[in-house]
């Protein structure tokens, strides 16, 4: 582990871009600023970041649904959100070099830290985060829509919709997985702040008087699951909101931050949003958004807890978290060490060499693992140099093909972590290897 090695961030960025898991959105044309793409390798570990989210939020419980809202939405939604009046940022301009900074992230608010010119910054003004674009052929304001900044809304305008066929009743939550878009002012730090990223986020619904109890297990339960997926618990912390930081509308809110190399940034955040949402779209909509519990007549506008994460940010972290420098045989093998349910790939099988009498094996070796698990394949090069490739990806095991399997049928499991091997027979390995993955 190599939490306070300073270069820890570039050699990240710099094994992301070599080996396939981020690249500099339109490269070619000169990179677009603030987004990116994920290729082969990072999608599969960010696929594997929502899903364990998705198994943990929704698939293991009873009591949360799913859902998958439109990104594009009219005005009248984000009116209703406060977002158009109030989703914005203090930006300021160097007066000197041009460069645009956001207020509130400047260590010396009277320097600019691009040019380094003192008292060159203009007065801050309001600048509103929305992604906005016309919906059909006409560019006018009847036509105006906006790319959503959080996924959050999606589940409180179909709240009603939920709770009508859903049969569910708080306290119960509704799940989704999606992109957002803001017009950050300043993005950076690689895929912690971008333009266009991805929310994990949930709405629980639940009865007023029960919504502290409610926050306090999603905040516990939120710092679980990061814990139970690897993150080491000195580089996790759940920062609770002092009064001053807190939005109007919440009662309580707290953030899961992470040790990033430039200091405990937040990964998601845990709000108490009390009735705030509902009630606002419900006077502007005028539908009823509450719930009518039929054996006791009652009628109230539930409370919300929501816990908010980025998948990107997080992937990022995990990242981070997992890469790994140790001194072997006079050489330094880098390691990711990811949880395997996070790991791109579970199983790199590896002929020994190209010769097609060990091809041929080697394809059945193949056939048998992939139904079950994300697998890679790879004949080039001496067999320790392809280790290392896996093990800079944090591909869990490697399954080598040797002249020796072709008279005793069985392969060599390698473990990425201690790098210990043992003979495994072919038609026992998916048993062996089940012991050992997630399913
Ligand atoms: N619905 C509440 C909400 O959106 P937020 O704190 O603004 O809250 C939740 O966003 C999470 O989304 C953050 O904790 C962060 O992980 C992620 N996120 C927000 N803005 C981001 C950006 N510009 N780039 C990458 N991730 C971002």
């Amino acid at each position: 582990m190599l939490p306070n090695d300073e270069t820890l961030f570039d050699k990240v960025v710099n094994l992301s871009k070599r080996r396939g898991f981020v690249f500099q959105s339109a490269e070619i044309y000169g990179g677009f600023r603030s987004t990116y793409d994920y290729g082969p390798l990072g999608v599969l570990l960010l696929r594997n970041v929502k899903e364990q989210w998705w198994r943990s939020m929704v698939q293991l419980r009873h009591d949360v649904v799913g859902l998958d809202a439109s990104i594009l939405s009219p005005p009248a939604v984000w009116q209703a959100s406060g977002h158009l009046a109030n989703f914005s940022d203090p930006m300021v301009d160097c007066r000197e070099c041009g460069a645009r900074h956001r207020q509130d992230k400047l260590d010396d608010p009277n320097a600019c830290p691009s040019c380094g010119k003192s008292g060159s910054l203009t007065e801050a003004r309001e600048f509103n985060l929305m992604f906005k674009t016309h919906a059909g052929p006409m560019v006018e304001s009847a036509a105006e829509v906006y790319l959503r900044p959080e996924t959050a809304q999606g589940m409180f305008i179909n709240f009603a919709n939920v709770l009508n066929t859903s049969r569910k009743k708080p306290p119960f939550g509704i799940a989704q997985i999606g992109k957002s878009f803001r017009n950050e002012i300043t993005p950076g730090n690689f895929v912690f702040r971008t333009r266009e990223f991805e929310q994990m986020e949930m709405e629980f619904f639940v009865p007023p008087e029960d919504s502290d109890e409610w926050y306090r297990y999603w905040c516990g339960a939120r710092m679980d699951w990061y814990l139970d997926l690897g993150m080491p618990e000195d580089r996790l912390r759940l920062r609770e909101h002092d009064a001053d930081e807190l939005s109007h509308y919440s009662t309580g809110t707290s953030d899961v931050e992470f040790a990033f190399p430039w200091g405990w940034d937040e990964l998601e955040g845990i709000a108490n949003r009390t009735d705030f949402d509902l009630k606002r779209h419900a006077e502007s909509s005028g539908t009823k958004l509450e719930y009518h519990d039929p054996a006791s007549g009652e009628r109230y506008v539930p409370h919300v807890i929501e816990p908010a994460a980025g998948a990107t940010r997080t992937a990022m972290a995990f990242l981070m978290a997992a890469y790994d420098e140790e001194e072997v045989n006079d050489d330094v093998r880098t390691v990711l060490r990811l949880d395997h349910r996070l790991a791109p790939y579970k199983v790199a099988v590896l002929p020994l060499s190209k010769k097609p009498e060990l091809i041929e094996p080697s394809n059945e070796v193949l056939g048998l693992l992939q139904p079950h698990w994300m697998c890679d394949y790879d004949q080039t090069q001496a067999i320790g140099r392809r280790y290392r490739r896996q093990d800079e990806i944090g591909t869990p095991y490697c399954v080598t093909i040797d002249f020796d399997t072709l008279e005793d049928r069985a392969v060599t499991v390698r473990d990425r972590d201690s790098m210990t091997q043992e003979r495994v027979p072919i038609d026992g390995l998916v048993d062996h290897m089940a012991g050992r993955l997630p399913a």
